[in-house]
């Protein structure tokens, strides 16, 4: 392996700039706020917020080390802790190689709102059919899927500092400015509808924060708990490799305690500030009925509804809201590709431009069979966990709801219990003065996370309803 010519980011600025661009996504922006809006909002909220300092700490401290400590891509790092392990790395390899392609056409249909709003569209995009109308559609889909990977790959092919960590520099600033900006701008609001009712932000705000128990029972709150938690993997970018691969180019002098903490807070930042801009909004505009049903649809059907509501600044709204959305998905799918790219080119000792151009063809080729999944391939089958699910649907389920919590098992299990704990320990001590929340590390990756892992892993298959 090339060790000695390995990248690194320039320092921890690139680094934690880099990773937090990876864990701030689609994900952040899309799925937590309608999960928040679907699990009683508060109760999802501190829900998640204890998992992050805990469970999801203790993930994202072990792949980030594994990384540094290896210096090698997901798909090369296990095998170099346990030669016996090898296979954890080709199954941690595997989830970015499935969701690389439906995140380029979700990142495809943000290119398609963007300019929509960009060319003054807004009103259009919130008809009925035009989300439907969209995705159904033999070409356009395509070629926005196309636009979005061949951007990304561009990011990849010009390297570690120069694509990666130069984009992040310049793509996590204006996101935060655009972020919070819209979030400020989301408390403002107040419209009354037809029937005179008044409604505005704040009260949205409260709705969305204030803890909501009433006819709370246990499998309700197992089913927010599980809920939280497969966020929670798909928000900070663990158990898809790309934390290793990133990890693996941080220098040995960085301080990772730091660093993991500021990745931490950024990604919850920016999903609670997601939940700011978007539930108030919807509440204001659609009331709290529009707010449950939207579910998944929140992001392309009800909100450029509520964009549409706004009167003359909407169109305005929604395009700042679209390339905000579009800069997230940017540099996540950056890492997704690139947990790819590392370990094609550490397990076959391709160049960089080699092992961008194979993972990029197999991105698109994917990509157009996600798109055909709402055609001329389209089929509609019911999966274990009861969704209804097309081409997209089952990628996402097979690496969300299988092998994502399949890696992280193995993961705790190999560094819980086969190497111990302090592998990680010391490798994240190496830097930094004082690894503060070490007991709770070692609880977590030897027994609470794995526990919870098994029962998110048996649920999602369906195996066990009684929570
Ligand atoms: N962590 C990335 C997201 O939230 C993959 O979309």
């Amino acid at each position: 392996m090339k060790q000695k010519n390995r990248n690194s980011f320039s320092g921890s600025i690139g680094f934690v700039l880099a990773a937090a661009g990876s864990a701030v996504g689609l994900g952040n922006i899309w799925r937590f706020p309608y999960l928040a809006a679907k699990d009683g909002g508060g109760l999802f909220l501190v829900i998640y917020l204890i998992l992050a300092l805990t469970f999801g700490f203790a993930l994202l401290t072990t792949e980030i080390a594994i990384g540094r400590k290896t210096k090698q891509s997901p798909l090369t790092a296990y095998g170099k802790i346990r030669e016996k392990w090898k296979f954890l790395g080709v199954l941690a390899c595997l989830v970015p190689v499935i969701i690389m392609p439906y995140y380029s056409v979700i990142g495809g249909w943000v290119v398609k709102y963007f300019l929509a709003f960009l060319t003054g569209g807004g009103a259009a995009a919130a008809e009925d059919a035009y989300f439907t109308g969209f995705i159904t559609s033999d070409v356009e889909p395509i070629v926005l899927m196309l636009v979005f990977l061949f951007i990304v790959a561009f990011i990849i092919f010009r390297g570690v500092n120069k694509g990666i960590e130069s984009s992040s520099k310049i793509i996590m600033p204006a996101l935060l400015v655009l972020v919070v900006g819209i979030a400020v701008f989301s408390l403002t609001i107040r419209h009354t509808d037809d029937a005179g009712v008044a409604r505005n932000g704040m009260q949205g705000f409260l709705i969305y924060v204030v803890p909501d128990l009433k006819g709370l029972t246990v499998k309700g709150f197992f089913s927010v708990l599980l809920d939280a938690m497969g966020q929670l993997f798909f928000s900070l970018s663990v158990a898809m490799g790309i934390m290793i691969a990133y990890g693996s180019y941080v220098r040995d002098d960085a301080n990772l305690v730091k660093s993991i903490n500021q990745i931490e807070i950024f990604d919850t930042a920016v999903a609670f500030l997601a939940g700011v801009m978007i539930i108030p909004a919807v509440y204001t505009f659609m009331g709290r009925e529009g707010m449950a049903a939207s579910g998944p649809s929140l992001m392309f059907v009800s909100l450029p509804k509520v964009f549409a509501a706004m009167g003359g600044i909407g169109n305005l709204i929604g395009c700042l809201f679209f390339a905000m959305v579009l800069f997230a998905a940017l540099t996540s799918a950056v890492s997704v590709m690139e947990a790819v790219v590392s370990s094609l080119m550490d397990q076959f000792h391709l160049s960089r431009v080699r092992a961008a151009a194979i993972e990029t063809v197999i991105a698109l080729v994917g990509g157009v069979i996600v798109c055909l999944g709402y055609n001329h391939l389209y089929f509609d089958i019911v999966l274990p966990n009861g969704a209804h699910a097309q081409i997209l649907d089952i990628m996402d389920y097979i690496s969300n709801n299988f092998l994502m919590p399949l890696v992280a098992i193995g993961t705790c299990i190999l560094i819980g219990w086969v190497t111990r704990p302090g592998v990680i320990i010391d490798e994240v001590q190496k830097g930094a003065d004082k690894f503060g929340r070490k007991g709770l590390y070692v609880v977590m990756m030897r027994y609470i996370a794995p526990v919870l892992l098994v029962i998110l892993l048996l649920k999602s298959l369906g195996i066990l309803t009684v929570i």
